[in-house]
Formats: C-alpha cells, sequence, structure tokens
C-alpha cells in the first residue's frame, strides 16, 4: 500500500488525475471504475481540464461506478447516475453507452445487480477502481456487518450513512434507505485501486482502514489485502496515522 499524503487538495487532486491520466494515456481502452460522492470531485474536474486541453482521451475508455441510490426517479439532481453526468461525463468525450451505474429504478432489483455483475465479467477487468471512505469504514456502499457480499447486491444503508449523505438533500427523509452496491469482492478484482480520502473528521476510520485489523467491521481495512493500492490523503485525513 502506497500511502501519499498532500499538503493542499490542488496537489491531491492533481496527482489523482494524473494517475488516471495516465492509465488512459497508455491504454485508451481502460475500464474505469468510479465513485460519486465529495471526495472525487477535485479530481473529475482536473481530468476535464486535462481533457479539455488536449491531454487525454476518454473516446474509448468503459466506467463502471460503485453504486447507485435506489428508488430515485430519473433525473433526480442526488441519483449517481445525475451526478456522473453533471460531474464528468458531460464534460468528456466517453460515449454514454460505455458509461455503466447501476439501475436504482430496475423493477427486479435483485436481476439488475446480477446483470451488473454479468455485464463487468464479460468486459475486461477493472484497471482502476476510485474510492472514498465512508465515516464508519464503508467502500461502495458496503456496510460494516458480521459478513460482507463479494459480488453487487442490493444494501440496506445505514442511518450514519443516511446522515452523512442528508448534506445532499433536503432533508434526511428525502434520503433513500437502500442503495445497489458493487460487492468487495468485486471492488478487490480491480489491478488497481486508487483510496482517496480528505478531512479531519475522517482521519480515525483512515487509521482503522489502513492500520487497524482486516474486519468486516470496517469494510476498507480489506483493502490491506489487495497489492496495488494508492491511498490519497489530505494532511487531516492522515492525522492520526503512525
Ligand atoms: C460513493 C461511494 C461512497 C463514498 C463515501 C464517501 O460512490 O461509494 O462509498 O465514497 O460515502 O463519501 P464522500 O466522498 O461524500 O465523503
Amino acid at each position: 500500500m502506497n500511502i501519499l499524503t498532500f499538503e493542499t487538495n490542488e496537489e491531491l487532486n492533481q496527482v489523482g488525475a494524473n494517475i488516471i491520466a495516465s492509465l488512459v494515456q497508455t491504454n485508451p481502452y481502460s475500464v474505469l471504475g468510479l465513485a460519486t460522492g465529495s471526495t472525487p470531485i477535485g479530481i473529475y474536474q482536473e481530468l476535464i481540464r486535462q481533457y479539455q486541453n488536449g491531454l487525454v482521451s476518454f473516446k474509448h475508455v468503459t466506467s463502471f461506478n460503485l453504486d447507485e441510490y435506489v428508488g430515485l426517479p430519473e433525473g433526480h439532481q442526488e441519483s449517481y447516475r445525475t451526478f456522473m453526468n453533471n460531474q464528468l461525463f458531460n464534460h468528456i468525450d466517453i460515449p454514454m453507452e460505455q458509461t455503466h451505474v447501476p439501475n436504482g429504478n430496475a423493477e427486479d432489483l435483485h436481476a439488475e445487480c446480477l446483470s451488473y455483475d454479468e455485464m463487468m465479467s464479460t468486459s475486461k477487468q477493472v484497471d482502476m477502481q476510485l474510492l472514498g471512505l465512508g465515516h464508519n469504514g464503508h467502500i461502495g456502499f458496503n456496510e460494516p456487518d458480521d459478513t460482507l457480499n463479494g459480488g453487487t447486491h442490493l444494501v440496506e444503508l445505514k442511518e450514519q450513512t443516511r446522515e452523512a449523505n442528508a448534506r445532499f438533500f433536503n432533508s434526511i427523509d428525502e434520503v433513500p434507505t437502500q442503495a445497489i452496491t458493487m460487492g468487495v469482492g468485486t471492488i478487490l478484482k480491480a489491478k488497481m485501486i486508487i483510496l482517496v480520502v480528505r478531512g479531519k473528521d475522517k482521519a480515525s476510520i483512515v487509521k482503522r482502514a489502513l492500520q487497524g485489523p482486516i474486519t468486516t467491521d470496517c469494510p476498507a481495512s480489506l483493502l490491506q489485502t489487495h497489492s496495488n493500492v494508492v491511498v490519497l490523503l489530505d494532511k487531516e485525513a492522515a492525522g492520526e496515522l503512525q
């Protein structure tokens, strides 16, 4: 695990975007695993800037997003499909049909999970999976539990997660109670993982995830078993690391 700590958000965004851009420059047909939430926004903005400056093209890239809320109407501002379109896809040259986000409005959600896995297994292996970190140690929406799921599945969101995400909605009552998420098994299959964490409020979970015991109680701790993880931290998030 390669842990890098940055003085400024700009530096962190630059390095995160450079790793992704250089993957795509080296292999234009890269498969990217993408995340939503506030954490990756600065990296996406830097990727857009590099695209606009002609440094990188996403024309042949395929993407798979980690997760999606269940039950938000199509086009809802806080659906992860809308987020990805607004924050990245609408500003680069990736064809929309090469982008994938689970469908949280599928009539049969279990069938949707199976077909997402099916699509991922028929595609090439994910070259890079980008991850943020939940305050409770979740990655994707894999919440702490006695056991974790390998593949894409339906989850009940923990109250703590709904509270953390309420800042994007008018009130906590509007935050969905369920989501579809890639499983930890799928995440760990990526050739490379970039975990990005910002802020003092995540310093203690960063320590647990990176230096604590490997346990399903902190799903991100399973990243310690992967051989190619780059962790990008601002100095606040790195504050409790030894
Ligand atoms: C988002 C996701 C979540 C977030 C995590 C952190 O696709 O899978 O695991 O990465 O909840 O969220 P932010 O970045 O908003 O603090």
